[in-house]
């Protein structure tokens, strides 16, 4: 099999990564890819702009690619995929159609309220005054949403009344563009967050291991909200009845999906976002991929050949996905630069990865890395890499983790000390 992946963040690297593994891929292609990416064996990385499909297409053709994998939402909402099918090419990601279930917030509540799905109870509002009234008369707390694509930063939990106004009319202001133009407003949830990715095809889900991540910048999950400063997985404050009723409802989804009146014939992961609410796993929002960093301690764990599998998935052959979990645990946490999720400098030289890779279990996957002019590893993003680490407990993992993130060192050096912390001391700290 040659295989082409889309997408240049640690999550295509961890990707590439595990499909790399595969006895059954021949070649590699990362279009963009990072610093990492080119190092995975059977690798290479390939100047095509992933938002061109037909400059993807034509490589396509011309390098005998037989799965496309797309990594980001922004090609899967452009509809890359399906003109990718169209011509013939196998892909892994949905069309656009699908790719709506995260592409607008105010699509996926009406697709979870057609289908029972428990949520936010929500209004959505294309102006101003309607969407002010209703937030007065609902109070705070609240949430404020751009339904669009924000980039992470479309979204206020509202503690005050004037801070959800504020927001609201940031929206309509025009602060995210095209993306406010419409706005949802949701009833306040709480309670712990835990991912749930699953394959889904021909309308059957394949949950994968779940995983918590860490949004907020700084320890104590305080400051801004980031794509992500690490994760862990398995969860362990989550309980069977919590993890059964998420796979309940990811199955419902994933069988809503190819029912009308939807018919969106899904093919790729359904990423479910879920907050364990007192009255029980509700879900936050859907993403029509895998998640970054989730991705990087859900591939690490995965016994089977990915390019099997998600071979399989975009064949729409549901019976041949079978998935292998390793009982292993696994921590990532993520190295940003100085100023992330601010702004930050580019171009810091990169030392020590290979000694941090040589410790036991430990992998260093690439987000925000690029090699330079002078074939140095330099940081070129905010999130610049993702050090995961396995262990055969919780601890064993993250203690390595932490031994390897204090090997790698570059200007500016940003990361979280607590990653996995809080669950550590049981869901007792979510109280
Ligand atoms: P989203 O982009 O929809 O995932 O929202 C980003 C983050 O905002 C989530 O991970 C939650 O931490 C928080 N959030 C979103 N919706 C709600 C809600 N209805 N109640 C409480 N927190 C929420
Ligand atoms: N880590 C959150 C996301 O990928 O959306």
């Amino acid at each position: 099999m040659n295989i082409l992946v889309l997408g240049s963040g640690g999550r295509e690297h961890a990707i590439t990564w595990a499909l790399g593994k595969s006895p059954r891929v021949d070649a590699l292609y990362v279009a963009p890819g990072n610093g990492g990416t080119e190092g995975v064996a059977k690798a290479r990385n390939v100047a095509v702009d992933m938002m061109d499909a037909e400059a993807v297409l034509a490589f396509a053709r011309e390098h005998a690619v037989d799965l496309v994998v797309v990594g980001p939402e922004a090609p899967l909402v452009a509809g890359v995929a399906d003109e990718l099918r169209a011509a013939g090419v196998a892909v892994f990601g949905p069309n656009a159609d699908g790719a709506q279930l995260e592409g607008s917030k105010a699509y996926s509540k009406a697709f979870m309220a057609a289908n029972d799905i428990p949520t936010a109870a929500y209004a959505q509002f294309d102006a101003a005054e309607p969407a002010l009234a209703y937030v007065r008369e609902q109070g705070a707390p609240i949430v404020i949403k751009a339904d669009g694509l924000a980039a992470g930063k479309g979204v206020v939990v509202a503690e005050t009344l004037a801070d959800a106004e504020e927001a609201v009319r940031a929206c309509f202001d025009g602060a995210f563009g095209e993306a406010g133009s419409r706005v949802v407003v949701e009833e306040c949830m709480t309670g712990p967050e835990c991912s749930l990715l699953c394959f889904v095809t021909n309308g059957k889900s394949f949950p994968m291991a779940p995983a918590q991540d860490h949004k907020r910048a700084y320890d104590g999950d305080k400051g801004p909200n980031t794509g992500g400063m690490g994760v862990y997985s398995p969860v362990p404050i989550v309980t069977g009845d919590e993890m059964a009723e998420m796979v309940r409802i990811m199955d419902a989804a994933a069988a809503a999906t190819a029912r009308e009146p939807f018919g969106l014939d899904y093919r790729g992961t359904l990423y479910g976002g879920f907050m364990l609410t007192p009255k029980g796993p509700r879900v936050v929002e859907f993403n029509a991929r895998f998640g970054d960093p989730e991705t990087q301690v859900v591939l690490p764990r995965l016994k089977s050949d990915l390019a099997e599998v998600m071979m399989a998935v975009a064949e729409g052959r549901a019976a041949d996905v079978e998935l292998e979990w390793s009982d292993a645990w696994a921590v990532c946490v993520v190295l940003a630069s100085e100023g992330y999720p601010g702004s930050y400098e580019k171009g810091k030289v990169i030392l020590g990865i290979e000694e941090a890779a040589a410790l036991d279990g430990v992998t260093v996957f690439h987000a925000g890395t690029k090699t330079n002019a002078d074939g140095e590893l330099v940081t070129n993003g905010g999130r610049v890499l993702n050090v995961v680490a396995l262990g055969e407990t919780f601890e064993e993992a993250r203690d390595r983790a932490y031994e390897a993130c204090g090997l790698i060192n570059f200007e500016g050096k940003q990361l979280r000390s607590d990653i996995g912390a809080k669950a550590l001391r049981g869901r007792g700290a979510w109280e």
